[in-house]
């Protein structure tokens, strides 16, 4: 049986001021040796491919590294922005959930353990060939682009990022579902010698998520190989993770190795630690309070400030349709269904 552990995102809403974001990022400048910076503003893009940095141990080290680098960076993909700064990189690189490393925002540093080479990635279940393929053979074989996405965790922050990536429908198409498909299930990588959360065992490991067929085919669903024009330092979910940005955050599962198509509804790592209050759908949306704090704005990590949350985290456009004929998916919605 599990044992209830609060998740560190069950802030409290006075930890949650502007004030506390520029406490933080200056903190997190500070322990960068880059404090000079926190006074100044500090550039979005603060690394450089050239600057063997891994022996200086900064939270991009790893990246110098990548045996995919020379790929970065992908073309922009202008269909996919956002009216709103581009979070500094460093904030992004910096203040994580990786519950694998710890369940505090501070994990940078431990992730590094993640070793992100051999990684393959299976792909089974209702498919018309389940097959093993190596990251760096499936970068070579999907359509490579850059987009703009806002992140906006239940936690009530957010972020804006251009990600680096290729269109989880793409990596379906590959997969050949068969028609009885109904959902895809995606798993992340299981190693607690490597990632010393997953020796706490009150945590359903391995992190699990799902979507519905028509999510995961739906032109937002991105599979995120890299940020800022380069690949993905360890503890944003190298080498490679989702990206759902109308959904919160936690859908957003990091350093996958399995994606399974199946006609039940996958289980899903936050619903089993709490299916009360992190539920299977998660669609952000401002008029559906979290359980014990308000979801109606957010803190824009970097810019000190707070800025009303929209439905969908604002991608109404593109994805509502998905909801449109679900029971209980008007206003006031039903609470099963969006959280
Ligand atoms: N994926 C795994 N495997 N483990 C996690 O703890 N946390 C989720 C999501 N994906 C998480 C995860 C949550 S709560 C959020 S908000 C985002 O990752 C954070 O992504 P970031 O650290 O790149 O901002």
């Amino acid at each position: 049986m599990l044992i209830r552990q609060k998740p560190s995102w069950e802030i409290k809403e006075s930890e949650a001021t502007p004030e506390g974001v520029y406490r933080n990022r200056r903190q997190i400048l500070q322990d960068l040796g880059l404090g000079g910076l926190a006074a100044s503003g500090a550039p979005a893009f603060w690394f450089s491919p050239s600057s063997k940095s891994k022996s200086a141990g900064g939270p991009l080290a790893e990246v110098a590294t990548d045996p995919s680098l020379k790929l970065y960076p992908f073309p922009r993909n202008k269909a996919y922005g956002f009216k709103r700064p581009v979070t500094p990189e460093k904030i992004v690189a910096t203040y994580n959930n990786f519950y694998e490393f710890g369940s505090q925002k501070d994990i940078w540093q431990a992730a590094q353990a993640l070793k992100i080479r051999p990684w393959t990635i299976a792909i089974d279940g209702l498919v018309e060939k389940p097959q093993i393929i190596g990251i760096d053979d499936l970068l070579k074989i999907m359509p490579k682009e850059e987009r703009l996405y806002r992140h906006r965790c239940v936690e009530a922050w957010s972020i804006a990022v251009p990600w680096s990536g290729f269109a989880l429908k793409a990596l379906v198409a590959f997969a050949k579902p068969l028609a009885s498909a109904k959902f895809l299930a995606m798993r992340g990588f299981e190693d607690p010698a490597m990632a010393p959360g997953q020796n706490q065992s009150w945590y359903p490991w391995p992190y699990v998520e799902g979507l519905t067929m028509a999510e995961a085919t739906n032109d937002l669903a991105f599979m995120v190989t890299g940020m800022y024009g380069k690949p993905l330092p360890p503890q944003n979910g190298a080498p490679l993770r989702l990206a759902v940005p109308w959904k919160y955050g936690f859908k957003s599962a990091k350093s996958l190795v399995r994606f399974t198509f199946t006609d039940k509804m996958p289980e899903t790592f936050w619903s089993r630690v709490d299916g009360s209050e992190y539920g299977f759908w998660a669609n952000v949306n401002p008029e559906v309070p979290h359980p014990r704090w308000s979801q109606a704005s957010e803190r824009e990590l970097g810019a000190g400030k707070r800025i009303p949350t929209k439905l969908y985290n604002g991608y109404g456009a593109e994805v509502a349709s998905l909801y449109a004929n679900m029971p209980g998916a008007t206003p006031p919605y039903n609470r099963k269904l969006f959280m």
